[in-house]
């Protein structure tokens, strides 16, 4: 009896430790791809210009992956979404994204990089954890901050169909179904790449399967994902 209970104990115990493992194998990344976008919700007076200087590129990249959608690039029209190119890439071993360089302009709080200069693709809390910088304190304008927007390289184990993504935050009245349907995939594929992602909440970040500059989607390749 004491024997049986030893052994039900070993066993519940490398269980346990398995699946530790896992989540920690899971929470971890090695590289990143070369490609994500990001969904940039266009407010009244945004121009592609500074747009380009915030997400540190530039105007043509940004127009190959928005054709059809941008029709005069010196005027863009507003409360559209355009998907602007950065890289996807490992950051410190501990999750995908990119860490933008943004040049501070005057008036400017951490509040508002966040949810106007980069159309809440990150938060000010997310900013602040990688700038040395005090949390209450701005940097003098024409300094550079760090500002990191997270990102997906996709997952094998649930398509290889995809393996481009957009970082997208969801806006007041958008749910996992009108998300789904907008982008014509499943709401079943589009939960399977969110699994932890309140759709209920504005400005949640998701990750949607995305289209490259011919309108396709590029498959998983063993360099992207895992
Ligand atoms: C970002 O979120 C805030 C709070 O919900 C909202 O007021 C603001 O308009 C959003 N920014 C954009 C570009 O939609
Ligand atoms: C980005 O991802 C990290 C790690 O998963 C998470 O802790 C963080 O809250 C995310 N940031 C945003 C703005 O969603
Ligand atoms: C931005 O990140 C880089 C690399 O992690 C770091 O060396 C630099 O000090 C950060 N900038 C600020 C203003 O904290
Ligand atoms: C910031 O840089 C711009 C462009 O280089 C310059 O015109 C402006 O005077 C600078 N502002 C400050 C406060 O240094």
């Amino acid at each position: 009896m004491l024997e049986l209970n030893m052994r039900f104990r070993l066993v519940a115990l490398f269980f346990l430790s398995s699946i530790h493992l896992c989540s920690l194998v899971q929470s971890i990344c090695s590289r990143g791809c070369g490609l994500a976008l990001g969904s940039y919700y266009i407010s009244p007076g945004n121009e592609l210009d500074p747009i380009s200087q915030y997400m540190n590129t530039n105007i043509n990249s940004i127009l190959q992956y928005n054709r059809g959608t941008i029709t005069n690039q010196d005027s863009v029209q507003s409360f559209i979404r355009i998907n602007v190119p950065f890289s996807c890439e490992c950051i410190n071993g501990d999750f995908l994204g990119h860490m933008f360089s943004y040049t501070v302009r005057s008036q400017d709080t951490y509040g508002l990089i966040a949810s106007e200069r980069y159309a809440n693709l990150t938060t000010v809390e997310w900013i602040q954890r990688f700038n040395s910088h005090p949390v209450n304190r701005i940097p003098d304008v024409n300094t550079t901050i760090n500002v990191t927007v997270n990102c997906s390289c996709g997952d094998s184990s649930i398509s290889k169909d995809y393996g481009l993504f957009v970082t997208y935050t969801l806006r007041s009245g958008e749910t996992l179904d009108s998300v789904s349907s907008v982008a014509k995939l499943s709401s079943n594929l589009m939960r399977s790449y969110n699994p932890d992602a309140n759709f209920d909440v504005v400005n949640s970040l998701i990750y949607i399967p995305g289209r490259d500059e011919n309108g396709n989607y590029p498959p998983l390749t063993t360099s992207s994902g895992d």
